[in-house]
């Protein structure tokens, strides 16, 4: 099979997205706009990958790195057009010989299979091929100027087009598949001889021809050609991954009961028979089982849930949470960095942060893992079936052993053995008849002070 190397453009100032972050670090469903790009182009498993970034990439580096650890960086130190970037990666690529796809990274929509098909039109004749598309309103975009059916000729841009070309509606998606050897023969020939005196890497195809060597057409939908220059873009791409994210979790076998209101991140992960009722977000790095019960208006990111557990409504789930199988976490608990066990339940009003519960514990409403000191965070241990009684502060670190029962509104500052009873408790008074004798003064007095401003 012939090798693939990516070159992804990310050198794009990003101005109209009025930021200091560069453009394709804005997320779309929890992901960078360049992490889509990476990894619709790591499933092709390519040889090298080279991004191309503008000057301060040290944020852009990272987030490469999350995606393709080995990926190699170039910079374009001046914005001089899309040939001209890609020339800045041919140090990185003078020793490879296979084919070299050039992606956009603010361009998150494109889908594997389209550059798959495209990279597959590369053969013997065509030594480049262009993913195209129709255009619904052509504007803006670089026109594809056709001979014979499915191979192009030229690629005209909307400065330099004339009425005619102006109205053809199949566009340059700006995705490029070239052998290797053709790209860095012909691509330090082009010249930038346009109403925008850049070098364009549109400008290969005409080059190509004049060559001999034909130049191939891959169409796909206008859709995920979409790029981003402003965050209104931003918000439409975010609206076609999720529209994208919920067909994939019901076709999956998840129930979306109200699905416009169900937000995915690229990575969620969804079991079958899952039912998630209206407003529950996903953030990144989520895991759910099979036949997980979500209720309505759950918040969740970085969690693992196992099957049959029960969450909701009203639960949050944050970073480094585990929900083991059917254990039940319910209205207004917080869990964070904690493990709970199998069969367990939180099922009201509690936050357990950096801790363990054991299977089948049960706490109850009102609890509180106190995990931090004001300086560092410690943690608390909670063996298997113990009973947490309602408003317990459990002040960390501390360990409960197995069996125990806390009384409710007991503070533990200190570990409590398997099977033992702690109660931290005022003694009860009851004073008989107090309330009514209470009522009574006061209401003389009321009745007094009424008389006396009349
Ligand atoms: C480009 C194509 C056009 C196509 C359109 C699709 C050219 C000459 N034109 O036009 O045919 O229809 O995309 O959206 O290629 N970039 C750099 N360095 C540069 C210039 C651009 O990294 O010096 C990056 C941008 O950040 C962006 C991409 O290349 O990711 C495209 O650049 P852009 O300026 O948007 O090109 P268009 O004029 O839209
Ligand atoms: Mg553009």
């Amino acid at each position: 099979m012939t090798e693939i190397a990516i070159i992804v453009l990310a050198a794009g100032m990003g101005t109209r997205m009025k930021s200091n972050l560069p453009k394709v670090l804005h997320k779309v469903a929890g992901r960078s706009m360049l992490g889509h790009v990476l990894s619709a182009a790591a499933l092709l498993r390519p040889e090298r990958v080279v991004v191309v970034h503008g000057p301060d990439a040290d944020a852009v580096k990272k987030e490469t790195e999350k995606f393709i650890p080995h990926a190699r960086f170039a910079e374009q130190t001046e914005r001089k057009g899309t040939g001209h970037a890609v020339l800045a990666a041919q140090k990185m690529l003078a020793d490879f010989s296979g084919i070299t796809l050039v992606l956009y990274g603010d361009v998150p929509l494109t889908q594997t299979v389209s550059l798959e098909k495209l990279v597959a039109k590369i053969s013997g004749k065509h030594a480049m091929a262009v993913l195209g598309f129709h255009a619904a309103n052509p504007q803006g975009y670089g026109r594809l100027i056709l001979t014979q059916q499915e191979t192009i000729v030229a690629i005209r841009e909307e400065l330099d087009a004339d009425a005619d070309e102006r109205r053809i509606t199949l566009c340059n998606s700006g995705i490029i598949a070239i052998t290797n050897a053709v790209l860095w023969k012909l691509l330090p020939e082009v010249k930038p001889n346009n109403k925008k005196g850049e070098i364009y890497l549109t400008d290969l195809v005409e080059l190509c021809h004049n060559a001999k060597h034909m130049v191939g057409l891959e169409i796909c939908s206008e859709d995920e050609t979409q790029g981003v220059n402003d965050r209104l873009q931003l918000s439409e791409i975010e609206g076609k991954l999720q529209t994208r994210y919920r067909k994939r979790a019901m076709e999956q076998g998840a129930t979306l009961v109200d699905p416009a209101t169900t937000y995915f991140s690229a990575d969620t992960k969804i079991g079958t028979d899952v039912i998630i009722e209206p407003n529950v977000f996903f953030g990144p790095g989520v895991e759910i089982g099979n036949n997980v019960m979500i209720h309505a208006n759950c918040h969740f990111e970085g969690a693992k849930v196992h099957d049959g557990a029960k969450l909701g409504p009203f639960a949050r789930l944050r970073a480094e949470s585990e929900i083991g199988p059917k254990a039940h976490i319910g209205n207004f608990v917080e869990v964070k960095k904690t493990r709970v066990g199998a069969g367990a339940k939180a099922n009201h009003l509690a936050y357990l942060g950096d801790g363990i519960v054991g299977d089948g514990s049960n706490i109850g409403a009102g609890t509180i893992f106190c995990n931090y000191d004001g300086y560092e965070k410690h943690f608390t241990d909670i063996g298997e079936n113990v009973f947490v009684g309602s408003n317990s502060a459990l002040v960390a670190p501390v360990r409960i052993g197995s069996g125990a029962n806390i009384a409710a509104g007991s503070v533990i500052t200190k570990d409590v053995p398997a099977d033992a009873l702690a109660l931290v408790r005022a003694p009860l008074e009851i004073k008989a008849g107090w309330a009514k004798a209470y009522r009574a003064v006061k209401a003389k007095r009321k009745a007094q002070k009424t008389k006396d401003n009349k």
